[in-house]
């Protein structure tokens, strides 16, 4: 057996000694920080929560008469599970597999989902999605859907959200599908002004992986000394987050140590923002085909309804 702690701490550290140091955006994810992450999603600068809702508001009925009902809907990132109510209403499943990294946030939030919709059959999965994806083993493989709305896929590099597709068509048999949100590209002013809000709630969720990795691996990373830094690169078409050293600081752990000097960058997350075609050809090389797409006005944000 490998202990999940150890695991983590190795892939941290390793992460940290980089010459390009870097902290993978699943740490983000610890209690407080799915609570920050509820909170962006009310910021008046963060539209892709907000438009993705309005997408399903719109043209939810069109999408749920494209899927079956009395099957399995299996949501990736469940988190809140608010949006899986909406998809339950269109869609009626039989089942529900809730899928998320953070145990506490999800349990809680499945209970709330539970009380709403007495008659579905419910499973909670606490999974890390860059690691196998393993289904309850008496989950019926028929009309299988799986929901990743959000466009989380978009903090995966093109080339593991490929892998990730890949094992998600691996959950699905022939009848299934997936729908998935996805961000698009737009004015780069809206697309920073998304990741540096006024009130300073995502520069809080970046600043608070330190404190976990902190708790994680015994290291003393002071949160005063860095700085939240986000703007968009346009050759990769991705929003970067960094946290940047606003002073030389020395950071140790547990046999270990590393000098971060002044202006140093530590890169925490990408999110990369699609065209609709790019993001289609993906699903086809992932084994997802017929992929149909639905906007809102802007184009700002697109949900996609692929099949095998
Ligand atoms: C979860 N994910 C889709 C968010 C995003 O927009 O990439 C995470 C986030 N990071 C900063 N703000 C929101």
């Amino acid at each position: 057996m490998t202990d999940p702690q150890a695991t983590a701490t190795r892939e941290i550290i390793g992460d940290l000694m980089r010459q390009d140091a870097r902290i993978a955006p699943k740490y983000f994810y610890d209690a407080c920080g799915s609570a920050l992450f509820e909170d962006i999603t009310h910021l008046p600068e963060y539209y892709p929560t907000r438009t993705e809702r309005a997408i399903m508001a719109t043209h939810g009925a069109a999408i749920g008469r494209k899927v079956s009902a009395g099957g399995t809907v299996i949501e990736l990132g469940a988190g809140n599970c608010e949006k899986a109510r909406t998809l339950c209403k269109l869609i009626r499943p039989a089942r529900f597999v809730a899928v998320d990294i953070s145990a506490d946030f999800l349990h809680e939030a499945a209970a709330g989902l539970r009380a709403a919709f007495p008659g579905l059959d419910f499973h909670v999965v606490v999974a890390d999605l860059t690691a196998e994806l393993a289904m309850p083993s008496d989950l019926p493989w028929q009309h299988r859907l799986v929901f990743y709305p959000g466009s989380s896929i978009g903090n995966f590099d093109p080339p593991a959200a490929l892998d990730l597709l890949s094992r998600i068509r691996r959950l699905v048999a022939e009848d299934g599908g997936l729908l998935i949100g996805i961000d698009l590209q737009k004015e780069v002013a809206v697309l920073e002004a998304a990741y540096n809000d006024a009130a300073g709630v995502t520069a809080a969720f970046n600043l608070n992986v330190l404190n976990h990795v902190n708790r994680l691996t015994g290291s003393d990373f002071a949160l005063h000394q860095w700085h939240h830094r986000a703007f968009f690169n346009t050759t990769e078409s991705r929003i970067e987050m960094h946290l940047e050293a606003t002073t030389d600081t020395r950071v140790t752990w547990l046999g270990g140590e590393r000098l971060f000097h002044c202006g140093e960058r530590i890169h925490t997350e990408n999110s990369y923002k699609y065209r609709i075609e790019d993001f289609i050809e993906l699903l086809d090389s992932a084994g997802f085909h017929n992929a149909e797409a639905w906007t809102d006005e802007k184009r700002w944000f697109a949900v996609i309804l692929a099949r095998p």
